[in-house]
């Protein structure tokens, strides 16, 4: 599908940023790990989160939907179907964290495949700590997907992660949980503490110090009742075509402000960008909640900015509309320290790299990152998505700010996280 965006005023108007991906697809999972039923409400209706509620029902999960909120049956912690075939489809997030749940469950096997892009997608980093702690994880060519889960008792390890990966930390984390003794997760650096503060509110023993979190063996999670708050990775592409478009002035409402999501609008106001409101400040433990806050964004000048290694991984996935805000800058921008960009949906510092140099942009790719030299502006021209959902978005946002407007080749790829992320953009006058 190909679908053009191109100047056409102001943005103006309120808009409600669409349920956290990262956060729905923890709220199934823990909540087919719980006995009694769970309710959430404002579970992303998406390709990658559907996934997940597919793949806990082929895991014995019962899921009723319902007008505005979703029903979860769960399994039980040590209750998984003890055998299975799942279909991750291209959420990479589910493939990561799914196994952390099944290594405990002794005697169970399962197969976990997905899309084209997912297979080039590395496990080698999840397999090695749960085969640390007793698992048996059998990647294809030792590193991708499909791979088969052997669940196995589980002894639970200090472990140190070797990327500052949410994913990796969740799985271990997950294991954990049916690990015995207790099981520690250093990270290098910072990255989204979604899992713990989930687990926290469903009463596992989980506590942070510094680097280093700690959990727990547990008998049963309670959870309850559960409320996904507004994704501020979606929210980033609209609140980065205000910055972009003269006379622009909006408010994205519901936006979580968890501290650890929230870097890019750090960088964002950094580089001179109007956003006010609320965003989380960085907390010491482990909270058991989500914090939500409005923003409001204006157009304005930008200027460059150099994002270092310790921000990446609190704006991992909007690394690419930092690059696209760059060639709108006065001066430089630089990404470092960024090579996990490299394995996402596509590798995205090749993709948006030559993506933006396609639409009239001085841009650089390093081993790391990127650097991009402000030139008052971009062209427009023709984008590729890659069946990337965020290089889809960043596509239309990009044609909104530019001079001919972009053609965005692929733009059916924004559904994995947000699908109605074109009528929202319309809504507020970006076409
Ligand atoms: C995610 C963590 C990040 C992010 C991904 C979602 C999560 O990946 O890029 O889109 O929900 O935990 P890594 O933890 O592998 O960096």
């Amino acid at each position: 599908m190909n679908d053009r965006f191109a100047h056409d005023g102001p943005l103006r108007g309120t808009v409600q940023a669409p349920p956290d991906k990262s956060l729905s697809h923890r709220a199934a999972l823990l909540a087919a790990m719980t006995d009694e039923p769970v309710t959430i409400t404002g579970y992303l209706d998406a390709a990658d989160t559907n996934s997940t509620l597919a793949a806990v029902q082929a895991l014995g999960a019962l899921v009723e939907r319902r007008d505005r909120s979703l029903v979860v049956r769960g399994a039980g912690l040590r209750g998984a179907a003890p055998a299975g075939v799942i279909d991750v489809g291209n959420a990479g997030t589910l493939m990561r964290l799914l196994p952390g749940w099944l290594a405990g469950q002794e005697g169970g096997s399962w197969t976990l495949d997905g899309d084209a892009s997912i297979r080039r997608r590395p496990v080698d980093r999840i397999a090695e700590p749960l085969g640390l702690m007793g698992a048996q994880i059998e990647p294809r060519e030792g590193r991708f997907p499909p791979f088969t889960v052997t669940g196995a008792p589980l002894s639970g390890i200090e472990y140190a992660l070797p990327v500052a990966s949410a994913q990796v930390k969740s799985c271990v984390l997950l294991a954990g949980l049916l690990a015995a003794g207790s099981t520690t997760v250093i990270e290098p650096r910072p990255s989204r503490d979604h899992t713990e503060r989930m687990l926290a509110a469903a009463g596992a023993s989980i506590a942070r110090d510094g680097h280093r979190i700690v959990i727990a063996a547990q008998d049963e999670l309670e959870m309850g009742a559960l409320h996904v708050p507004g994704d501020p990775s979606s929210a980033a592409f609209h609140a980065a075509a205000a910055v972009l478009v003269p006379g622009s002035r909006i408010v994205i409402e519901g936006v979580g402000a968890n501290w650890t999501r929230t870097g890019f609008f750090r960088i964002l106001r950094r580089m001179g960008g109007a956003v006010a409101g609320p965003l989380e400040e960085p907390t010491g433990g482990v909270p058991a909640g989500e914090p939500v806050c409005e923003l409001e964004i204006s157009h304005g000048p930008l200027h460059g900015t150099v994002v270092e290694p310790d921000e990446v991984p609190l704006a991992i996935d909007e690394l690419p509309l930092v690059a696209l805000l760059g060639c709108f800058a006065e001066g430089e921008t630089v990404v470092r320290g960024a090579e996990e960009l490299r394995v996402k949906e596509t590798d995205r510092i090749a993709t948006v790299v030559d993506g933006l140099r396609g639409l009239g942009a001085e841009i650089e790719a390093t081993a790391d990152g990127f650097v991009v030299q402000g030139t008052g502006g971009l062209r427009g021209g023709t984008i590729a998505s890659h069946g990337d959902h965020r290089l889809a978005m960043l596509g239309a946002v990009a044609g909104l700010a530019s001079r001919e407007g972009v053609e965005v080749d692929g733009m059916e790829a924004a559904a994995v996280s947000y699908p109605g992320f074109e009528a929202d953009l319309a809504a507020l006058g970006g076409r």
